[in-house]
This record gives C-alpha cells, structure tokens and sequence, in this order.
C-alpha cells in the first residue's frame, strides 16, 4: 500500500471511529476527544500534502482525492459502515477546506453520527444544520449522477460476472480434459487473475459468492469456491500477487484428477467400497500427472503440481498419498485443505452429509482434531473469516434476521460482525435494510443493541444471501 492509501484508509477508519464514539458518549468523553484528535491529524497531514480533502462515495467504492481504495477484508466493515452512515444522510461528497477547525469537524461529526429526522429530506435537512451551525469549511453534496443508479450493484455484479465466468472456464477446461485436451495456460490464467482482482477489491462479496446456489455442477464450483477462499485467505497471510495467482491457480485444479474417476464413483450414495476408495485417493497423483499436460506456460507449475500432489496429505501425514519419508506439507496444500473442508461442509456436494451453515463449518475446523490441519492457518482462516462468516443468515436477540456482510473491524469481536437486517422483529422482509454493527451498545445501559441468538437455513427462509452481501 502506498502512504496515500495508507492515509487515505486511515482518515475514513477514523471518521468512522469518531461517528461511532460520538453515537455511544457524550461530546466530552475521552474516547470522542481522542476520536476527534485522530481525525483532525489525519485531515490535517493529508490537507498539508494536497491542499484539499474530498471524499467521494460511489456505488461499493470510496474515493479520497480522487484515489480509488481497495478495502480489503480489515477496512472493509469499517468503511462500509461509514458509507451507510453517509448514504442515510444522502451524502455522496464530502469537502474539507484547510480552514476546517476542531469546532468544524466536531459539528459535522456530530449532526452524521444522529439519524436523519423524518419529514425532511436528509441531504437538505444536514445542509441547514450545517449552515444554522456556523460550519462553512466542511461541505457535503449528492451523488455524483455518474454512479446513481448503480448502489450496490456495480461490484456486486462484476463479483457476480468473474464467478460465473470462472465457473464456465474451469467446466470447460475440466471437460477437455476428458477428451483429453490440453490446458491452455493462457485461459487458465486469465480465469485465475479474475478471482485474484475480484478477491483484492472486494474479498466480503466474492466469499458471498460461495452461496450462490444456482449452478447444478459441483465439482466446477467446489474448484472456483476453493480458489476464492484459498486466496482471500493468502492476502490475509500477506502473499503477493504474483504468489496468490500461483495458489489460485492451483486451488482451481486441486481435484482436477477427479475427471478420470468415473462419476458412479464419485457421485456414490453411501459408503465406497476398498476399490473404490483406492480409486478416489489416488485423484492427487492423477492431477499431478495431468498438470504436466497443462500447454503455453514457459516452466510448468511446479508449485501448483506439488500442492495438488499434497492436498489430502494432512500436517501429520496420515492423509494420502501415503509418504514414506517423512516430509512437510506444503504451505499452498495446507490452505487448499482448509478452505476445501470449509466449502465441502457448507455446500451439498455429497450425498452422505447435509450441507451446514458457514458458523457450524467455522466451529468444526476450529474443533477439527490435532493433525488434520495446520493451527496456525486454521486460526488465521477463522479470524480473517469470523465465527459468523460473512452471508450467515443470522437470528438476532432483538427478533430481526439479518445476513452477515463483514467481519467486525475489530478483530477482538469475532463473534460480532457486521450484519444487514433483512427482516425486522415483526417478521417483515425489509429487503436490503441498514447495516448494523454488532458491537454497538445501548449508551444507557451499556450493554450491545443485538446479539446474535442463533444461525439458521436461509432456504428455510426463501432467502438468497448472496443478494444482500453485496
Ligand atoms: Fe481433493
Ligand atoms: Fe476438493
């Protein structure tokens, strides 16, 4: 990250900080004033550099001097929820003038951190507030007519778009195969770089993806889940680019070896015999031998081959391949692992296990016995996902329902994420209601507005989650 996007990141995560202090204490607590401070040296810094603070919202983005930021998966839940607090307000632009004093910010902070009044409409109603207030050096303004129109829509199409594409390259490629078709590298690779961009831009949305349930072959979307999640989850670790393509690449191929075991196999009800199983745990050595006919890369994949050798071969080695030699599973293998045990339970792919929701999934990694997979990474899966992991259909204490959109920026509230109300207590379907943060208290009492009672199963519901995470 450059120190623009740093700065930039930092000042909007602040202004949010400051909102939520300024909703929960009075103007002269602690926690406001440092809130306060923050924002006015982050503006300050950036208004001394460029002269200007304009902050833009448009569409799932943000804008800050004319620099488009990337949330990723720590920022996301944070800017989003400040984007919601602008938008209730009508707001689409924001100047800061270098007069801006504390008073200024102070003022527009708090007149933001209130709900809109009914009656008026809220830009208009803000704008007189702002000017009977005296604040001349901070400005607001709609929308840009450029991005109307397309609220919400716009990444969530474009995650919505790269998912079904890669879905139909991996088909494809996985079909050839049978027909015993090379694979170009150049097709691979661009389906690969979709995801990785996708999952850079907007991480939350793409792991939505992963409950769209509209297409009817598995192992196709099982490969696109698992690329998803296995990136997502490399970022979190801190893998560059060109090392979070490699992964991807070989999470989209993991189970390519699968194409040579007949479908009666794969697709059995029930247990598998001792010749079936043979057959089944031998996909890693057969995928390994087919990413050798993978054609037009200038080396082969040898990272990509070693991990989809080593998939099942567990941290303790007592998966398959059988090792006879002790060796250390790879690091790719072990992500690949994780996230494809995650996507296994929640998706029904098999015939022998009902799928469960994402927090059971969660929970059963968590609790999954020493050896089967790395700690380490099932901690940083399980922090970079939450214990509600984002499109949980969720039942709160209140009596609304909602649908997980982010992990809690805090990451010390992992069982308090960000959640979208879908319907409110009385049972009525609110559509794409407000963003809640879990972690917001009652300032009388002090104790949180809403807990999560408990999950549920959106098909119950007749409710497509994926809709509402974007
Ligand atoms: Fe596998
Ligand atoms: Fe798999």
């Amino acid at each position: 990250m450059t120190g623009a996007q740093t700065d930039s990141t930092a000042i909007l995560a602040a202004i949010y900080g400051a909102v939520r202090a300024l909703q929960l204490y009075p103007a002269e607590n602690e926690v406001v004033k440092r809130g306060l401070k923050e924002v006015r040296e982050l503006a300050d810094r950036i208004l001394a550099h460029e002269g200007g603070l304009s902050v833009w919202v448009a569409g799932n983005y943000m804008f800050v001097n004319d620099l488009q930021l990337r949330l990723d998966l720590h920022d996301y839940a944070s800017l989003a929820a400040l984007r919601e607090v602008l938008r209730g307000h009508g707001v689409g632009r924001m100047e800061v003038d270098p007069k801006a004093g504390d008073e200024d910010w102070q003022t527009f902070l708090g007149l933001i951190a209130t709900d809109p009044a009914p009656g008026q409409p809220p830009l208009d109603a803000l704008h007189s507030a702002l000017e009977s207030k005296g604040v001349t050096h901070i400005t607001i303004g709609p929308p840009s007519p450029l991005f109307e129109g397309s609220e919400g829509e716009q990444s969530g199409e474009a995650a919505r778009r790269t998912y079904t594409r890669s879905v139909k390259v991996a088909r494809e490629m996985m079909e050839g195969l049978v027909l015993g078709k090379a694979i170009g590298a150049r097709r691979a690779e661009r389906a690969v770089l979709a995801v990785v961009d996708q999952v850079l831009q907007e991480p939350a949305t793409m792991i939505g993806m992963l409950t769209l349930r509209d297409f009817d072959d598995h192992s196709y979307v099982h490969s696109v889940n698992v690329s998803i999640l296995s990136v997502a989850l490399g970022d979190y670790l801190g893998l560059n680019r060109e090392q979070l393509f490699e992964l991807g690449f070989a999470a989209l191929f993991h189970d390519i070896g699968k194409v040579l075991i007949p479908a009666s196999v794969l697709n059995k009800m029930g247990w598998l015999n001792d010749e079936e199983w043979r057959l089944v745990s031998q996909h890693p050595d057969f995928g390994l031998l087919m990413l050798f006919n993978v054609e037009g890369f200038a080396d082969l994949p040898y990272r990509a081959m070693l991990a989809v050798y080593e998939h099942h071969m567990k941290p303790d080695l007592s998966g398959y391949p059988r090792v006879i030699r002790r060796r250390r599973q790879g690091l790719f293998a072990r992500i690949i692992a994780l996230t494809e045990a995650y996507d296994a339970a929640i998706s029904n792919y098999s015939k022998q296990f009902l799928p469960c929701s994402p927090d059971e999934a969660i929970r059963q990694l968590r609790e999954a016995e020493t050896g089967a997979y790395d700690k380490v990474l099932t901690r940083a899966f399980v922090n970079m996902m939450g214990i509600f992991p984002v499109a949980t259909l969720v039942i709160l204490d209140t009596g609304e329902m909602g649908v997980v959109v982010a992990p809690n920026p805090n990451p010390k509230a992992l069982s308090r994420p960000l959640v979208r109300i879908v319907a409110t207590a009385d049972g009525e379907r609110v559509g794409d209601g407000p963003i809640r943060d879990l972690t917001e208290r009652d300032p009388d009492t002090g104790q949180y507005r809403r807990t999560i009672a408990r999950s549920s199963d959106p098909a119950r519901y007749g409710i497509n989650v994926a809709d509402h995470v974007a």
